[in-house]
């Protein structure tokens, strides 16, 4: 059977730590490795979040920022070519390049039932909590006419009840993951609805 666990629970070298590449390198990188559109628009949405998340909630530097965005732009950049080797192989590649430690960790951690790591930094937490629900709330805004333009929070918690739309969102994993980072459903729901629209 297929198994994604990691296997690890230790990711890059501490004498990385601020060692971050440029958006030039993350986007040669993301060039190379993705061939899907759709995939990348969700790798580019949940790093955007992941960098106003940092601004916003947590009150972090521009360069923090953008560690927490480095983290969302790459955390599924293997899945498109290699999705049976799916965290492996990104992770390595940030390794083999030097990446600060904490930016791998919250990749390795963005899915715990399947790599076996678990959350643990608030940039691990928010990665996990925002990669789902970003999705979901995607895929509602495509059968929205406005897109995200007037938006509500019921009509995304009356998709979310849908098992049978964006059936590939796990709702377990959203559940978990808020409960995980101590943060209400709502307003994480809110908050993507208000930034996600300014990614396309
Ligand atoms: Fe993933
Ligand atoms: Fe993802």
């Amino acid at each position: 059977m297929l198994t994604l666990d990691l296997g690890r629970q230790t990711f890059g070298d501490n004498i990385n730590v601020n060692n971050v590449l440029s958006r030039a390198e993350v986007n040669e990188l993301l060039n190379s490795w993705v061939k899907n559109d759709r995939l990348l628009l969700h790798m580019n949405q949940v790093g955007y979040l992941m960098r106003q998340w940092a601004l916003e909630q947590e009150g972090l530097s521009e360069d923090e920022a953008w560690k927490w965005e480095m983290a969302g732009l790459l955390h599924d950049a293997d899945w498109d070519q290699w999705p049976d080797q799916h965290c492996r192989l990104i992770i390595e590649e940030l390794e083999k390049r030097a990446v600060d430690p904490e930016i791998i960790h919250a990749i390795a951690s963005h899915g715990p039932l399947y790599f076996g790591v678990e959350p643990v930094s608030r940039m691990d937490k928010m990665l996990y909590a925002l990669d789902e629900l970003s999705g979901l709330v995607h895929a509602y805004s495509l059968m929205r006419p406005e897109r995200y333009a007037g938006m509500e929070l019921k009509g995304v918690k009356k998709r979310l009840k849908e098992k049978s739309f964006a059936a590939n969102v796990s709702r377990d994993d959203i559940q978990d993951a808020c409960e995980r980072a101590f943060l209400q459903l709502d307003d994480l729901i809110q908050f993507i609805i208000k930034h996600q629209g300014n990614v396309n």
